[in-house]
């Protein structure tokens, strides 16, 4: 019904085949913004209903997280609202519909990261992530926060049954392998995945670079590598994956909406003044 409302109003049309070739072009790009609309509604649910990864609220991330869902949600009901009343007001729906999308797009470009020193004032972006958790009084809360969460233990009984090599090859997360084990380079021998023993001979590998991590290595269960700089990398790495990925979405998204909604508006003033 509303690809009727733009020539309704207008005279009747007697260059039908151009009025055509315009109704054609809009009904599927209509479908096209309200599919396009989905994955950002899709957003909403994950960012609303998601588990707080474990310790992020120690850097108060989940505030940020439940307000850039309320902010989706604002972007999925004015994006459709414009599609659907866009014969009548074609240019204010245009504006109306830029201006979020342009906030989603810096907040997106912002958690990417694409301004190094400018970002770290933005939270959750690179920069300001590694600042926190670089942070000693931060890191000592997240340190304990991951301890309580027995990751590592969760991981000894997982590979229990397995012998070095096969522990060797399996895949870890980066909170895993940077927390729970030694580093590869102190080269010590596997007995379990939190239980290592130093090589007695000499022989250490002076192919690695010497890693202070192999001293703050230990075996006693509350310490492990916590002390770890590989611990607060894998701790880091995790987060920064985790929101660089949502930036990368709201870029995206936003992008697509914006191509969706100017080609809709074009073709919009195309069919209402084609003559
Ligand atoms: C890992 O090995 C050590 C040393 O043999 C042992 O004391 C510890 O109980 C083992 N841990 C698990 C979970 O099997």
């Amino acid at each position: 019904m509303e690809e009727n409302g733009g020539t309704k109003e207008e005279t009747p049309d007697i260059t039908a085949p151009k009025a055509t070739q315009a109704k054609n072009f809009l009904a599927p790009l209509t479908i096209f913004s309200f599919i396009l609309s989905l994955p950002v509604l899709a957003l909403v649910i994950w960012l609303l209903y998601m588990k707080d990864y474990d310790c992020e609220i120690l850097l108060r991330l989940p505030r940020l997280r439940i307000g850039i869902g309320i902010w989706m949600i604002f972007v999925f009901l004015i994006s459709n609202a414009v599609v659907f009343c866009r014969s009548r007001f074609p240019m204010p729906g245009l504006v109306a519909v830029m201006v979020p999308l342009l906030v989603m797009l810096i907040m997106g470009l912002a958690l990417v990261g694409v301004s190094r020193t400018e970002s770290r004032a933005i939270p959750a972006s690179p920069m300001w992530l590694k600042l926190k958790i670089h942070d000693n009084n931060n890191w000592n809360n997240i340190k304990s926060c991951i301890y309580d969460t027995h990751i590592c233990d969760d991981l000894v009984s997982r590979t229990s049954s397995l012998k070095s090599y096969d522990f060797s090859l399996k895949k870890l997360s980066s909170i895993e392998s940077g927390c729970c084990k030694p580093p590869t380079s102190c080269v010590m021998e596997y007995v379990n995945a939190t239980f290592w023993e130093k090589e007695e001979d000499e022989a250490t590998d002076k192919s690695y670079p010497y890693d202070r991590d192999c001293e703050s290595w230990n075996n006693d269960q509350s310490r492990l590598c916590y002390n770890c700089y590989s611990c607060r990398q894998g701790f880091l790495t995790t987060l920064q994956r985790k929101w660089t990925r949502l930036g990368i979405f709201l870029v995206v998204m936003a992008i697509l909406l914006v191509i969706a909604h100017l080609l809709l508006f074009v073709a919009t003033m195309w069919e209402r003044y084609k003559d």
